[in-house]
């Protein structure tokens, strides 16, 4: 039994619940607001799935999917989420969450930002460049031709290997952009941010992007 800890509850933490729930896997998932307002999503979820705090939902899991507005990002429960691979699915809006100078300089990226935050957590980048409603209708099984293919990076080999082994059983492959530094590859307005793309279509992309746009 492996527990994934969701927090944020929205477009994205719904869907990768729903399509982590189909697969076999026990989810506890959290918002801002609280369990209470979790209560139609966790009853369509099933018996696999419960509402939790956010704090509580980064305690239960094996392993954490992060999945709220950047503007938020140091909410994220540092101690519970310590030690375990976190899967950061967040983007960086700056009409949603003011502007980041080192952002806007092309000096960092999103996810090495929450990096440094969940400092004794290893962060992978995952699901930040597929619309929410396309993780549970668009993957297909391993070997299919012209598969959908997701970009990942991570400064931590097992946390790049964990989300790549997810996105199979999501149905996609998987193309490793490398460092947290590169990952900016593959954030909005890149090439490779929104597009249905096969592995060789995503690395093209990922080569052509622009540091800043
Ligand atoms: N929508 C997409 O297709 C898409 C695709 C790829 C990546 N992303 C990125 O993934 C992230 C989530 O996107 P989304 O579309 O799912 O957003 P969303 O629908 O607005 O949902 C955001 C969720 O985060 C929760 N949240 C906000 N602040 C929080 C905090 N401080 N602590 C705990 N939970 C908090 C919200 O809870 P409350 O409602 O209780 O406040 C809500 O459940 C964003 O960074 C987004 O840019 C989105």
């Amino acid at each position: 039994m492996t527990i994934i800890g969701i927090i944020g509850a929205g477009h994205i933490g719904s869907q990768v619940a729903r399509k982590a729930v189909e697969l076999g896997y026990d989810v506890v998932i959290g918002n801002s607001r609280g369990p209470e307002t979790l209560a139609d999503l966790v009853a369509e979820l099933g018996p696999k799935a419960r509402a939790a705090t956010a704090s509580e939902a980064g305690a239960a899991g094996d392993f954490a999917v992060v999945t709220i507005p950047l503007g938020n990002y140091k909410d994220l429960p540092v101690e519970e989420l310590s030690g375990k691979i976190v899967i950061d699915t967040i983007n960086y809006y700056w009409e949603r969450d003011g502007h980041i100078a080192a952002l806007d300089a092309g000096e960092t990226t999103t996810s090495s930002l929450v990096q440094e935050y969940l400092k004794d957590s290893k962060v992978a980048k995952g699901f930040n460049h597929i619309g929410a409603a396309e993780i549970t209708t668009t993957g297909t099984p391993t070997g299919t031709e012209n598969r959908r293919a997701l970009a990942t990076a991570s400064d931590h080999e097992d946390a790049a290997a964990l989300i790549t082994r997810l996105y199979d059983e999501f149905g996609f492959d998987t193309v490793n952009i490398g460092p947290l530094a590169e990952s900016w590859r593959v954030e909005r307005d890149r090439p490779a941010y929104g597009p249905r793309q096969n592995v060789e279509e995503l690395t093209n992309n990922l080569a052509k992007a622009p540091r800043t746009i």
